[in-house]
């Protein structure tokens, strides 16, 4: 298994996808449960280039819609490694629409997940360090810490 720690830069992605009426409520707008698809994928891409293991999402933390996005709208999701733990990893994804008319750009969410890594037979595997070079990039992964420890309280909670 390669452990080289690696920098967020390199398993940053970008999606971008057409909003048709197959993915939209009778109001013309994107479904929230399409999005949150679609936020689960954009997560994932970039941890699986992060780990390039396999994963399970194992969490995802409270998600709101600020706007709606409307069928031929473009989709816009940009996601990138926030932290790596031991076996897991926290990524962002940002949510945002584009009017194919006019360009105009609105975030629409913003996404906490965690990943898992595991093996072929399901076992938790540990994952490559990530790169922390800059200021902001140890405040983005000291701010993961800290979700990190709300979202395992939470879990113990939820199991009692
Ligand atoms: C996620 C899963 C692997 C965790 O298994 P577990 O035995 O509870 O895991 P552990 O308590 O040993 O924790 C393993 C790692 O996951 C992290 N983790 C587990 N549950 C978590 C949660 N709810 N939120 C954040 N991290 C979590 C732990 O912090 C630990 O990370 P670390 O090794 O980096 O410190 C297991 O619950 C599972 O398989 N869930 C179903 C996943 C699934 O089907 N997802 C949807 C389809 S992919």
């Amino acid at each position: 298994m390669d452990l080289t720690p690696k920098r967020a830069s390199e398993s940053a992605t970008e999606m971008v996808q057409v909003v048709l009426p197959n993915d939209a409520n009778p109001l013309g707008f994107i479904l929230g449960g399409t999005v949150m698809h679609l936020i689960d994928i954009a997560g994932a891409i970039a941890c699986h280039r992060h780990t390039r293991t396999l994963l399970v999402t194992a969490a995802v933390d409270d998600l709101q819609f600020l706007h709606s996005i409307k069928v031929g709208d473009l989709i816009i999701l940009k996601s990138h490694v926030t932290c790596v733990f031991t076996t897991s990893l926290e990524v962002q994804v940002d949510v945002f629409s584009e009017e194919t008319l006019t360009g105009i750009r609105q975030m629409t969410s913003t996404a906490f997940l965690t990943f898992v890594a595991i093996d072929r037979d399901g076992h938790r595997i540990q994952v490559p360090p990530l790169l922390v070079e800059t200021d902001e990039e140890r405040r983005v992964c000291e701010e993961a810490h800290r979700r990190r420890g709300e979202r395992l309280r939470r879990k113990a909670m939820a199991r009692t």
